[in-house]
């Protein structure tokens, strides 16, 4: 594109030109003739008609459209149900709605600059050093390689490039979508605003919008909403993903959609800081979804040459309700996301110490644990917080990773080798990204925590940042943790961040790049990782952050499990789940059955109902087993041996929540194989009305004439209870024998025909 095309750029008109604008438009519409250029191969998940300068993604149920309309803007045509790619022609810019909406605004643009009278969410905003704050994006060229779809745009009259990547993963049905930024100048470019993404919907429906927020010890909390005329802004500011929001959507329609039926546009974002998701619906009813870098505080300078890239943003559409948006994601992860995919490993049964002993940790306690763990059937025993430096409580200790020389005179190796002489592995608890003040690294380099000089430095849980946008801090963090795995045998690493950011500051930066400090250190946290598991690939990691704090697809691309909240109470745990279900799947959600009255709320729950809460997801244990009773040891080893039989259904299967712990006193979670010849089937009574009779339980979309041999377990023993049919289970339902408060059921199906 070159600078003449300003002259292309859309102009106030009214009366009779804008009436002629519509027409015009009407009559491309009717008329345009829908024929694709041979170089169209229906099999191919990304098509280019090079005539129509129209590019069509094939992936999953969806389909995705966008083409160069006339003005040589990237313009957003079709994203939903499947079609052929020669129905869809090429891309004409929108009439303006009188001198007030310009076509800019009206037309929707696939990644749009800020410029020319845009006044919808603008992926890309910036400062130029000659005082233009003008952005308008043109196409350029295209590189097409299989599933790989590069798009260059350029300003119209700058130098300053963008890259679209589109990749397909046309058997899951997601789409990945991020911008590089790069500026070809000769001067500086300063970004106020990178998005990863504009997402169109069809601008036909009354939609709804399902988003996660939270807070500590209660995440994931599901919530609802219609949305309505203006912008929705979900995110985060905390310089990490959060809790009080989660960077996934779900949006439906509202009346058509709902667990198992209809269209849901769904996406979830892969970055690990600060984020932002304007969902946005226009006075004349357009909806878009625009989300990547959070644009608050944000200043990113781009020196002559220099670029940058936004985090991915993966999204999907399906027309089989919010059910089967959850099963593409989850199976997305398994196939694309997690560190062993497309066959991530089986998360083994693991025992974490912290809430039978807190900091009060020794040699001799821990050994104790360990036997009672391993008698139960645990495969994998982890020390948590307090085994190093001067870690007596809250107060001290982080950032002096030595053992704790009175907890563990003999160092860490004899409870290592008791644990793995015991057949089990050994994980460790570390929080590198924090110090505290009353810490020799603090004493050493008060410099390294992020801060403004000369003002305070505010303090959470007695805790300041480390400031790892820093190189040398980098640094520092990869080697002593390069160290601890080098010589101890570690099989895990409980990687956690008990804290949100404050006084983002990065002195010893120059002035104009201090506010790189939101993506740098972002970017070198996920380099620290990569390179520690590169250099160690048998380790794992479980990213915890208080809870579930910091889950979103950049942390599952490096860690094995996460933590979703530091609430293990049974009941709550309900709702909690449920909610991460919808983002996440079950394969990473560790769930721990741990001691009654639960140490959070002081609920009293059964231990049956305890551990089948846990037993949908990956199991772990956290109770104090010095204090179990003989007959609880006895219930929890069957427990756990039975979870063994079923769990490669429940982490990597697909799940169909059957009905929500958020309606009813009563709820049920479907599991099955991925061969489809095993279903596992939990359901949760939290209480009873006396008299009421627990409701039929309808199982879905299993082959109507399979038969299947179904026992139940009760306290982890099987009881065969006969053999039924698909339709029978999915038509008549089962009736539960559940009554009382906080019982629970599991049963097993085995395919037998
Ligand atoms: C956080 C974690 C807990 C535990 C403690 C230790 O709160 O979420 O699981 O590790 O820290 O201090």
């Amino acid at each position: 594109m070159d600078a003449n095309q300003s002259e292309l750029r859309p102009q106030a008109v009214s009366g009779k030109l804008r009436l002629r604008a519509v027409v015009t438009f009407l009559l491309v519409l009717i008329f345009v003739p829908c024929v694709l250029s041979p170089l169209t191969h229906a099999a191919t998940p990304i098509t280019f008609d090079e005539k129509q300068r129209l590019w069509v993604l094939q992936s999953g149920e969806a389909t995705y459209a966008f083409g160069v309309n006339e003005r040589g803007e990237l313009q957003h045509l079709y994203w939903g149900k499947r079609i052929r790619a020669q129905d869809l022609t090429s891309a004409h810019s929108l009439p303006e709605w009188a001198s007030f909406d310009l076509s800019t605004t009206t037309t929707p643009q696939e990644y749009p600059g800020w410029g020319a009278g845009l006044y919808v969410e603008p992926a890309l905003k910036a400062t130029f050093a000659n005082g233009n704050r003008d952005v308008v994006l043109y196409y350029v060229d295209q590189k097409l390689e299989a599933n790989h779809l590069e798009i260059t745009l350029k300003d119209e009259i700058s130098a300053l490039f963008v890259h679209l990547h589109y990749r397909v993963y046309p058997d899951s049905g997601i789409l990945e979508r991020s911008a590089q930024i790069e500026n070809r100048t000769s001067e500086e470019v300063t970004l106020e605003s990178a998005q990863s993404a504009s997402w169109t919907l069809p601008g036909d429906g009354s939609y709804r919008l399902h988003y996660l927020t939270g807070r500590w010890a209660g995440e994931w909390q599901l919530q609802t909403e219609t949305l309505q005329i203006g912008k929705r802004v979900i995110e985060s500011r905390r310089g990490s993903t959060g809790n009080d929001a989660n960077p996934w959507f779900a949006i439906d329609e509202t009346d058509k959609t709902d667990e198992t039926h209809g269209p849901v546009w769904f996406g979830e974002l892969g970055w690990s800081g600060s984020w932002r998701f304007t969902i946005e619906r226009t006075p004349s009813d357009q909806y878009r979804v625009t989300g990547g870098f959070n644009p608050f505080d944000f200043g990113y300078r781009l020196s002559p040459g220099e670029s940058v890239e936004t985090p991915p943003f993966y999204a999907g559409f399906t027309d089989g309700g919010l059910g089967e948006a959850s099963r593409i994601l989850h199976r997305y992860q398994l196939e694309q996301i997690l560190p062993g995919s497309p066959h991530p490993r089986i998360r083994p049964v693991l025992y974490n110490s912290w809430e039978a002993t807190e900091f009060n940790l020794d040699e001799a306690g821990q050994m104790a644990l360990a036997e009672k763990a391993a008698r139960l059937g645990v495969e994998r025993f982890v020390v948590d917080d307090g085994w190093f430096g001067e870690r007596n409580n809250d107060h001290a200790g982080l950032g002096d990773w030595y053992v704790n020389s009175r907890k563990f005179p003999r160092g860490l190796k004899p409870l290592i080798d008791r644990v793995h002489h015991l057949g089990m592995d050994f994980g460790l608890w570390v929080e590198p990204e924090m110090v505290n003040p009353g810490s020799d690294l603090y004493r050493r380099h008060p410099d390294w925590v992020m801060n403004f000089p000369g003002r305070p430095r505010t303090e959470g849980r007695n805790q300041v940042v480390l400031n790892l946008a820093r190189d040398d801090v980098k640094e520092y963090i990869f080697s002593w943790l390069d160290r601890l795995v080098t010589e101890n045998d570690i099989g895990l690493l409980k990687w956690d961040y008990n804290r949100n950011w404050s006084e983002p500051g990065w002195p010893e930066a120059p002035f104009a790049d201090q506010k790189k400090i939101w993506v740098r250190y972002v970017q070198n946290l996920y380099d620290i990782i990569d390179r520690l598991r590169s250099k160690h690939p048998r380790l794992e990691i479980e990213g915890c952050s208080g809870g579930g704090a910091r889950v979103d697809l950049g942390v599952l691309r490096r860690v094995d499990q996460v933590w979703p909240s530091d609430n293990t109470d049974a009941l709550d745990r309900l709702t909690i789940q449920y909610g991460f279900t919808q983002a996440y799947s079950p394969h990473v959600m560790m769930a721990w059955v741990t001691d009654v009255p639960n140490g959070i709320n002081g609920r009293v729950t059964p231990l049956r109902f305890r551990f089948l809460v846990a037993m949908t997801g990956s199991l772990g244990v956290g109770g104090n087993l010095n204090k179990w009773s003989d007959d609880e040891i006895a219930v929890a080893s069957k427990m756990i041996s039975f979870y063994k039989q079923i769990r490669a259904i429940v982490q990597d299967g697909r799940l169909v929540r059957l009905v929500s712990p958020m309606e009813s006193e009563f709820s049920a979670m479907q599991y099955v194989s991925q061969d489809s010849q095993q279903v596992v089937v939990f359901a949760f009574l939290h209480s009873q009305q006396f008299g009421r009779s627990v409701p039929l339980l309808y199982l879905q979309g299993l082959p109507e004439d399979a038969m299947y041999s179904v026992s139940t377990i009760d306290n982890g023993s099987e009881e065969h209870t006969g053999k039924l049919s698909g339709a029978y289970l999915m038509h008549h339902g089962i009736q539960l024998r559940l009554r009382g408060d906080y019982d629970a059921t599991a049963m097993k199906l085995d395919r037998v025909q």
